[in-house]
């Protein structure tokens, strides 16, 4: 028992001699293999516990448990240390000040048309106008015939319309919609009355030049109730140019031509440029014509509109109007776009200065 127990006792100091001296994770793992592991010293000592009387190996085995505990308990403080200084090393050399303000991730924003639709749609709202949906593929009915615009009218000649390639039905060939107009019909049929509703669509024209995109936006308002009349159109229109252009726009209706209103106009809007003189520092404005610029059309919503959206003409009345979206929102940033073009080529570096 005595030689065991001495075996013991040298194993004890050199394995706590050897982690003392250990200089790195890996000499340490080597160690715990050569003292502890399982063909380690230790247990060649405890294999020869076979040959001693029972009641001594008791003593020996409970001796040699406690010389695996301590070393176990030498190796992990050992550890320790290394891995304490290790964190130390990366602290000094990989460090974040997490007070720093972070990196912003670059943040876009809406395309200029987006942004008008928006702001459109919520002036709108504000005068009890809702936006509504409709189709912006549509039957000729919708798009002209019942508009007061018969097959072989001249006036739809305007309408540089495209031609869907589908079989004709009762309400005609099918068009991408070449104006937001279908949507009055549409609405009188959902037969809902009073009507006060905003349609803001693609429409799609045959046109593509410096003022004109095939694809563009259009608004087009409708307000039908009993005695509605032109102050009324004048006031809403009012409003909208003061809300959107600024409280010191003003309009003014010239009279023109649309086969679905009568009496029809052509609206203006007081130029922000030269303040509506048509005079910018004894020249004449380069931005309007004669101080006013072009909205779009509007009128009084015509009698046959109202018939083909069955409500009775005797009974209501109504105005509408219908404005182009990048029209209006390029009145608005006072951008002369040399080329409308330019708002769809998504270049950022147009995109970016709205
Ligand atoms: N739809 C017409 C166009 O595209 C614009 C228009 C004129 C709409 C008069 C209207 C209106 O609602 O009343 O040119």
């Amino acid at each position: 028992m005595g030689i065991m127990l001495d075996q013991l006792e040298s194993l004890r100091l050199s394995l706590l001699k050897a982690v003392s001296d250990a200089a790195s994770m890996g000499e340490l793992e080597e160690i715990e293999t050569k003292f502890l592991g399982r063909k380690g010293e230790l247990t060649a000592i405890l294999r020869q516990l076979g040959t001693i009387p029972v009641e001594e190996r008791k003593v020996v085995g409970s001796r040699a448990n406690e010389v695996k505990m301590e070393g176990e308990a030498a190796i992990a403080d050992r550890r320790q240390v290394f891995a304490t200084s290790a964190h130390a090393e990366i602290a000094d050399t990989d460090w974040a000040d997490v007070t720093e303000p972070g990196v912003r991730p670059p943040k876009g924003h809406l395309h200029p048309v987006s942004q008008a639709i928006r702001e459109i749609t919520k002036i709108f709202d504000h005068v009890g106008f809702s936006r509504v949906r409709h189709p912006e593929v549509d039957w000729d009915w919708f798009a002209f015939e019942s508009l007061n615009m018969p097959k072989e009218h001249p006036a739809r000649d305007e309408w540089e319309t495209f031609f869907v390639d589908a079989p004709e039905t009762k309400q005609g060939r099918m068009v991408l919609t070449p104006h937001t107009s279908n949507s009055q019909v549409r609405e009188l049929l959902l037969g809902e009355l009073p009507i006060r509703m905003i349609n803001i669509a693609k429409c799609y024209r045959r046109q593509i030049d410096v003022t004109h995109v095939p694809v563009f936006h259009q608004f087009e308002g409708l307000y039908v109730d009993k005695d509605v009349s032109i102050t009324h159109l004048r006031g809403v229109l009012d409003y909208f140019a003061k809300s959107y252009f600024g409280p010191d726009r003003v309009t003014r209706l010239r009279p023109h031509h649309f086969r679905f209103t009568e009496p029809s106009f052509e609206i203006d809007v007081s130029c922000g440029v030269c303040g509506g003189t048509g005079l910018l520092n004894g020249a004449k404005c380069r931005t309007c014509k004669r101080g006013w610029l072009e909205l779009g059309g509007a009128g009084m919503v015509h009698p046959n509109v109202l018939k083909a959206g069955g409500v009775d003409p005797k009974v209501y009345s109504g105005f509408a109007f219908g404005w182009g979206i990048e029209r209006t929102a390029s009145m608005k940033s006072g951008t002369k776009l040399d080329d409308i073009r330019i708002l769809y080529k998504n270049d950022i570096r147009f995109l970016e200065q709205f």
